[in-house]
């Protein structure tokens, strides 16, 4: 076959994804495995099956042989510090992710950005083909990447393709905004089995098919032509939710460890132990509902209806996109507002917002999250809200409430949850102040439900079922 010459060894599972699994150190230059839930789901079963994972290294310009880390084959995919600003800040950050989350950001667009779009995704489809053994399962990862089924099938029609979008889907309304909406729908359109986060977004997805591409749907079969080279006639791909998760056993180990629980107290602590510890972590993103969040808080202090001296909301914003613009100045205005909120409300002794522009590592968040009596989440819109589930899986002590914004795909699942409308800014104070002030007794109930629906549903499920439906199709491929 052509495609063995292209790489040493192939493989029969291939994940392609923007960022590769691990990251290089800045200290000693070694590879670590990167935090996500997307690793910790996928490096098992890529272990198992002598899998590869193609991606960038996250570095520009940066020449790296493929090489194998934990057992795992991993292929990077060279991008310049041109495709960097054009493909990934550009394209990916700053059309299709303020354009999916609706557009709470305006997208830009322009034709020098969608053709380094179209050009790197052939860079992965190509990297992907090349280490794809015959009939090999390549499950392609999120909007980055979303022409590399199409491009992938047209250079290997023998493997079976799938995708799945970790961000939301825009109602129609939005989508048809885009330029190249018909080019990114059949891209997408390569692959058998489309998995989103929620039932609403196949839902967008199959109405923008219809409309813009005319193909027949129903109940998620959408009914797609065969090129010339494939023989003509159609062939069905799938649209479906596959709501994602975390690693639940992960969290759950740590929040137990006595360290972690001790590192837990200590900074409450260090907080000058007040009464209600709120928490909030996210990306910064704009996305986020950050700024809401604050406004709710600063008028609940100048209310008076909570106090500094009783009270202290613990803010990360991990550090993200710095060169975008939208983040540049979404980093200004709540760093602005945060100086302003502790200037007004701060005494010698407490503070009302300790903000922290850092990421850190996993046992620090368990601690963090043990140390939390209310969990702030209160994004615009996202695709699930993973902080959500890792705050109810460090729970193991049954405490704790979680506030979640019904615009999170973790909403359709957490209905446990407080759930808030955050641009209610009134609804969300209210909220805040109910949780603070919940019965010990409903709290626990809460937590308690929560706690079962997000050990049921572990990141293990969600792969296993995403690639149980791959398989099925492939199976049907090769009977039809
Ligand atoms: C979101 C996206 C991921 C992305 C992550 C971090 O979760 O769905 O695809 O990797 O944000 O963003 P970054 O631009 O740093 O990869």
């Amino acid at each position: 076959t052509t495609h063995s010459d292209h790489a040493t060894t192939t493989a029969d599972l291939v994940v392609v994804s923007n960022r590769l699994p691990v990251d290089r150190s800045a200290e000693d230059d070694d590879w670590r495995r990167s935090p996500g839930g997307l690793v910790a789901a996928l490096e098992p079963v890529l272990q198992q099956s002598g899998g590869a994972w193609v991606g960038w290294p996250g570095q520009p310009g940066a020449e790296i042989e493929p090489f194998t880390f934990d057992g795992m084959a991993l292929v990077p995919v060279v991008l310049s510090e041109e495709d960097v600003e054009l493909y990934y800040e550009g394209f990916s950050n700053d059309t299709i992710w303020p354009l999916y989350h609706d557009v709470i950001s305006p997208p830009a667009y322009h034709r020098e950005w969608w053709d380094a779009y179209v050009r790197v995704n052939r860079r992965f489809a190509e990297a992907a083909a090349s280490v794809a053994a015959e009939g090999a399962t390549v499950w392609v990862q999120d909007y980055q990447l979303q022409l590399v089924p199409s491009l992938l099938r047209e250079l290997r029609p023998d493997v079976t393709i799938g995708y799945f979008h970790h961000i939301p889907f825009p109602a129609y309304g939005l989508y048809a905004q885009l330029p190249w909406r018909k080019q990114v729908l059949s891209g997408l359109l390569g692959a058998d089995v489309i998995g989103f986060q929620r039932v609403a977004d196949a839902g967008n997805f199959a109405r923008a098919v219809r409309r813009q591409l005319g193909y027949e749907t129903k109940a998620g079969s959408i009914k797609v032509p065969r090129t010339e080279a494939e023989g003509g006639g159609t062939r069905t791909a799938i649209a479906k939710a596959y709501p994602i998760s975390i690693d639940v056993a992960a969290y759950d180990e740590l929040a137990r460890r006595p360290d972690v629980q001790a590192r837990a107290k200590e900074i409450r602590e260090s907080l000058g132990n007040p009464k209600t510890v709120l928490f909030g972590v996210d990306r910064l993103d704009y996305t986020k509902g950050i700024g809401h969040r604050l406004k709710a808080y600063g008028e609940l202090l100048a209310d008076g209806r909570l106090d500094v001296e009783d009270v202290t909301l613990v803010q990360v914003a991990s550090p993200s996109r710095e060169r975008v613009a939208a983040y540049m100045q979404l980093r200004d205005e709540i760093e602005l507002t945060v100086g302003r909120i502790n200037g007004d409300y701060d005494t010698v002794g407490h503070t009302a917002i300790r903000y922290l522009h850092h990421s850190y590592p996993r046992e620090e968040m368990v601690a963090l999250y043990l140390a939390a009596d209310v969990m702030l989440v209160t994004a615009l819109r996202d695709g699930m809200n993973l902080v959500a589930k890792e705050y109810i899986a460090s729970r193991v002590d049954g405490g704790g409430v979680l506030i979640l914004s019904e615009f999170t795909g973790a909403a359709d699942e957490l209905t446990q949850a407080v759930r808030v409308n955050p641009h209610d800014i009134a609804g969300l104070k209210d909220a805040i102040t109910a949780a603070i002030e919940m019965p010990e007794a409903e709290r626990r109930r809460r937590m308690r439900a929560l706690r079962r629906r997000v050990r049921d549903h572990d990141v293990s499920d969600w792969s296993r079922s995403f690639l149980g439906d791959l398989a099925l199709r492939s199976g049907e491929a090769a009977t039809s």
